[in-house]
């Protein structure tokens, strides 16, 4: 299937997905403290989003056995929710996706658990804005090679990769639908943007070399060299003038 375009009342509808996945976000942080298990935060969110009247689309993706990813320092993404405790100085990630009267919201956040190390510190940083140059350089005429460009530029000018194997994505009453949205590229290639398009970016950076590798539970994916990886994301939607950022709360 190709890039579908959204109306004005889908682009509401996705709004307000978009705006409960990013309380998802709020809601959890304080949770996030040394001591508390993955799953336990899976837990408090499951609960959160079906009381909502809203569906945790991760749930049972491709058989994905939770209802959010928690990715912990190497982990890169699609960490499964578990036993494990965050610790004084871990790093993690936390990612939402909400289906709320059929549309996707998607958004994810990092959090330093407990007193931040230097390097957590600094990789949650640069994620973050390498999230805020794509979302700054996005909008309608500019093409998806200039939004990676400019992530690319920027994270490495900082010293760090770009994972390569992971990408944005199309969305809206489904969860990844086209186009791809790569974090790397070349200015002036690749899907020019217009009006109505809506899709992720979510960049995510790592603190070493940008190779990573799935672990044997299928699912999470870890820096090859096991370097600290952080990862922002917002769902936006490309307007007449700019972008509309969906997932705020
Ligand atoms: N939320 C992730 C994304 O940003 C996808 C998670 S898929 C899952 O695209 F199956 F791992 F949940
Ligand atoms: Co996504
Ligand atoms: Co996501």
């Amino acid at each position: 299937m190709s890039v579908t375009l959204k109306s004005a009342d889908e682009i509401e509808k996705m709004r307000a997905a978009g705006a409960l996945a990013s309380q998802v976000l709020d809601m959890i942080a304080p949770h996030v403290t040394p001591g508390v298990t993955t799953g336990e935060l899976d837990r408090i969110c499951h609960e959160y989003i079906v009381a909502h009247r809203a569906v945790p689309a991760p749930l049972n993706y491709r058989g994905f056995p939770k209802s959010i990813c928690t990715s912990i320092n190497h982990q890169v993404c699609h960490g499964i929710p578990g036993s494990k405790a965050l610790k004084d100085g871990d790093i993690v990630n936390i990612d939402v996706t909400v289906i709320l009267d059929g549309w996707h919201g998607d958004t994810s956040r990092m959090y330093t658990v407990g007193k931040p190390t230097i390097k957590g510190q600094r990789i949650c940083d640069i994620a973050k804005h390498a999230l805020d140059i794509g979302l700054q350089i996005a909008g309608p005429g500019v093409t998806l090679g200039d939004i990676g460009h400019a992530i690319q530029t920027y994270a490495e000018g900082e010293g760090c990769s770009v994972v390569r194997e992971y990408c944005g994505h199309g969305i809206g009453k489904l969860f990844h639908e086209k186009p791809e949205v790569l974090h790397y590229g070349r200015p002036n290639t690749g899907l020019r943007l217009t009006p109505g398009m809506t899709f992720t970016i979510e960049p995510m950076v790592n603190l070493g070399k940008p190779q990573t590798k799935t672990l044997p539970d299928g699912w999470t994916v870890v820096t090859k060299d096991r370097s600290l990886s952080a990862q922002w994301e917002h769902t936006i939607a490309i307007t007449d003038n700019g972008i509309d950022i969906l997932t705020l709360s």
